[in-house]
C-alpha cells in the first residue's frame, strides 16, 4: 500500500479509530498533512512568523502542543506516527534525556544543569562553571530547538548574557563543555521495538556553529551523505543512535545527533530529535533515501509502525474494578 498517496490533505476530515470511536465517543478530527506526519520545518515556519514576539516560547508551545496531542490521541484511541507522550517529552528535555543516556553509558560531553532556584541560592556562578568546564561552553535552555536560546560562550565574561538568554526560554538550563570545531554527524532511526539506524549524514555549517541563522536564514550549510567516516566509527555511532532511541523509550522515528571531535576522534551524543525535519529536503528522509528507502516507502513504513504500536496497545487494560 502506498500510504503517502492516501494521506489526508488540508481540510479533510479523518475518522478516529479504536474503541472510543466505535462507541461514538469521539468525533472526526479535521487534520492537515502537517499534523499527520511530523514536520519540524512546518513548526519552525510557525515559530519564524512569530519570532518578532517570543520565538522560543512559540516553538516550545508548538512542541508542547504535540505532547498534548499525543496524549489526546492516546485517550481517543487514535494511532499516530512517532513517540508517545513520555518519549516526546523526554526527547525534548535536554537534561532528562542526557541523564538517561548517560545512565546507559552513552558518550557525552561534561555538562551541568541549573534550575531557577540556582539563580538565587548561589549554585549558579561563573566561577563554578569555569571550575567544572573549559571554555568554550554552550549554554542552552533545557527545552528548546532550532538553536533558539543556545549561545557559544568563549570566556567567563560572556556567561551572564548567555544564561539570561537561556533562562528567557525555559526555567532550567544546561551548560555543556564545547567541542571545538565539532563535526556534526546525524543518524536517522526508524522502528519500534527493533529500531534501525540509517547511514550517517554530516552537517557542515559555514558559521561558527549550527545556529538559527545557519539552519533557517542562510543557504550555505552543506550536507554530506554519507558522512565521510571510517566504517568502524560509523558503525559505533549508528549503534549509539539505536541505544539512545531505546534509552528514551522512543517509537516510530527520531534523528540522533552527535558531535565529533576532529582532533581526538571522540564522538559525543548531542541530542535526540523525536520530531525531525520531514520536508523532502530534510536530513531524516534524505538519510533513509541514501539507505535505500524512498520517501513514499518511508511514509508508508511510518504509518505501519504507528498502526503496529496502536495494535499492541489495544489489548492493554485501560480501566479496572476492584474484585
Ligand atoms: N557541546 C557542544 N559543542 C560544540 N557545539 C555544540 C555543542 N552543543 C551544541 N553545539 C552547537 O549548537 C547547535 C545547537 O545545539 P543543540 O543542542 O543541537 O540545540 P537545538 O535543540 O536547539 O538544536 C548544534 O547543532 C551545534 O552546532
Ligand atoms: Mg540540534
Amino acid at each position: 500500500m502506498d500510504v503517502a498517496s492516501c494521506l489526508p490533505v488540508r481540510g479533510d476530515r479523518i475518522h478516529p479509530v479504536g474503541d472510543q470511536a466505535a462507541a461514538g465517543n469521539v468525533e472526526a478530527i479535521p487534520v492537515d498533512r502537517g499534523q499527520f506526519v511530523p514536520d519540524r520545518k512546518r513548526d519552525d515556519e510557525i515559530a519564524m512568523k512569530n519570532r518578532q514576539r517570543t520565538p522560543c516560547r512559540d516553538q516550545a508551545a508548538v512542541l508542547a502542543a504535540r505532547e498534548c496531542r499525543d496524549g489526546a490521541l492516546d485517550l481517543a484511541g487514535v494511532p499516530y506516527v512517532g513517540s508517545g507522550v513520555s518519549g516526546s517529552a523526554i526527547g525534548m528535555d535536554k537534561v532528562v534525556a542526557r541523564e538517561l543516556c548517560d545512565a546507559q553509558g552513552l558518550p557525552s560531553v561534561r555538562w551541568i544543569a541549573f534550575d531557577a532556584a540556582s539563580r538565587t541560592n548561589g549554585a549558579l556562578s561563573a566561577r563554578h562553571i569555569a571550575a567544572e568546564l573549559a571554555f568554550p561552553v554552550f549554554v542552552k535552555p533545557a527545552n528548546g530547538g532550532s538553536s533558539v536560546g543556545v549561545t557559544r560562550v568563549m570566556g567567563p565574561s560572556g556567561l551572564a548574557a548567555a544564561i539570561e538568554e537561556a533562562f528567557a526560554c525555559d526555567t532550567r538550563i544546561i551548560v555543556e563543555q564545547g567541542v571545538d570545531a565539532a563535526r556534526e554527524i546525524e543518524c536517522a532511526v526508524l522502528g519500534n521495538e527493533r529500531p534501525e539506524p540509517s547511514v550517517l549524514g554530516e552537517i557542515v555549517p559555514s558559521r561558527e556553529f549550527y545556529d538559527y541563522a545557519a539552519k533557517y536564514l542562510e543557504d550555505s550549510t552543506e550536507l554530506k551523505i554519507p558522512a565521510p567516516l571510517e566504517p568502524e566509527l560509523a558503525q559505533t555511532i549508528r549503534a549509539h543512535a539505536v541505544s539512545a532511541f531505546r534509552a528514551l523509550g522512543l517509537a516510530g522515528l527520531a534523528r540522533v545527533d552527535f558531535l565529533l571531535d576532529p582532533r581526538g576522534g571522540q564522538v559525543y551524543l548531542n541530542e535526540v530529535n523525536t520530531l525531525p525535519g520531514f520536508t523532502s529536503i530534510s536530513m531524516f528522509p534524505k538519510l533513509w533515501e541514501a539507505s535505500g528507502l524512498s520517501f513514499p516507502r518511508l511514509v508508508t513504513r511510518l504509518v505501519e509502525l504507528a498502526l503496529a504500536r496502536w495494535e499492541e496497545s489495544r489489548p492493554l487494560r485501560s480501566s479496572w474494578k476492584p474484585a
